[in-house]
């Protein structure tokens, strides 16, 4: 059976329909003084819980939905992490610092036998938890939504997203590659050093897995756009659009944002869901 985390509602629905499976009955509600109540109906000896962590509190109810699984008797628990958050914190950058990745992971490995996660950031991120974990790659999907492009160029804000832009040029089956190089001053403040990639006149599609506060993503629009790109298109795994991102980025200039369910935002138009069918 299918377990979704309250986050993951549409997301939950579609790997249901894709791996032929139920959905498990669960609620969620909350206690007077905030804190989180689930339940879960019977889901038999195997289950397979859904849970994208975005906020904190979506962690602390992924962990109560494993507790319950364990509690009705489920023997082997699979957790999908669609979008695991902190996932960037995956070192100590200051000293004094957490791996707050590594935290998470070892919290999560305490409840389940098996993790399925999404494009984290670095696929490195799989080794700090305890029990066997995949990274599955559903950059390919973003291709579906693109329209007809003219002479398109996929371009990554940074090297660490090249692989990414390369996977979904191939999968839209034409265009060239580059990538810019990125330098980031804060959590909102990050600068872009450009390559030579000529633009003009061609259809410009960014590509990220993630898109948070649309920094990096903006300030690439505006390299792009000060060298005459036609059009400009902004597509990422992760939309997780924070703040006023996506005021941002259409005032930026940006045609379209595209991203996968993974988080679910009125950008999310293609699903991860066949990508971790396949990995189940
Ligand atoms: C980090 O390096 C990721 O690949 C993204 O570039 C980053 O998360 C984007 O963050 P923001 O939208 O806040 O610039």
């Amino acid at each position: 059976m299918i377990v979704s985390s309250s986050a993951t509602q549409s997301l939950s629905v579609t790997l249901a329909a894709e791996t032929g499976r139920e959905l498990a009955p669960v609620s969620y509600e909350r206690f007077p003084d905030g804190e989180q109540k689930v339940q879960v109906g019977a889901v038999g000896d195997r289950a397979t819980v859904v849970a994208s962590t975005v906020s904190d509190g979506d962690w602390v109810q992924l962990l109560q939905l494993q507790d319950a699984l364990r509690e009705v008797g489920c023997e082997e628990i699979t957790t999908v992490l669609p979008y695991m958050g902190y996932a960037r914190q995956d070192r100590a950058f200051e000293a004094g610092d957490p791996v707050s990745a590594r935290a998470m992971a070892r919290a999560i490995s305490t409840g389940t036998d098996r993790v399925v996660t999404v494009n984290p950031h670095e696929t490195a991120v799989c080794d700090f938890f305890d029990v066997p974990t995949e990274s599955v790659d559903a950059g390919g999907v973003l291709a579906e939504p693109l329209p007809e492009l003219v002479d398109p160029l996929f371009l990554s804000p940074d090297a660490g997203a090249i692989d990414l832009a390369e996977t979904v040029r191939d999968a839209y089956s034409t265009g060239e590659t580059d990538h810019f190089e990125k330098t980031r001053h804060s959590g909102s403040d990050v600068s872009i050093e450009p390559s030579e990639a000529a633009v003009e006149g061609r259809d410009v599609v960014l590509v990220d897995d993630i898109v948070a506060t649309g920094s990096t993503m903006s300030e690439s629009v505006a390299v792009l756009a000060d060298r005459g790109a036609a059009r400009i298109f902004v597509t990422c795994v992760h939309p997780l659009l924070v703040q006023n991102a996506h005021l941002k980025l259409s005032r930026a200039g940006v045609e379209t944002i595209y991203g996968t369910d993974t988080i679910e935002r009125p950008v999310s138009t293609v699903s991860v869901a066949p990508a971790i069918a396949d990995a189940l």
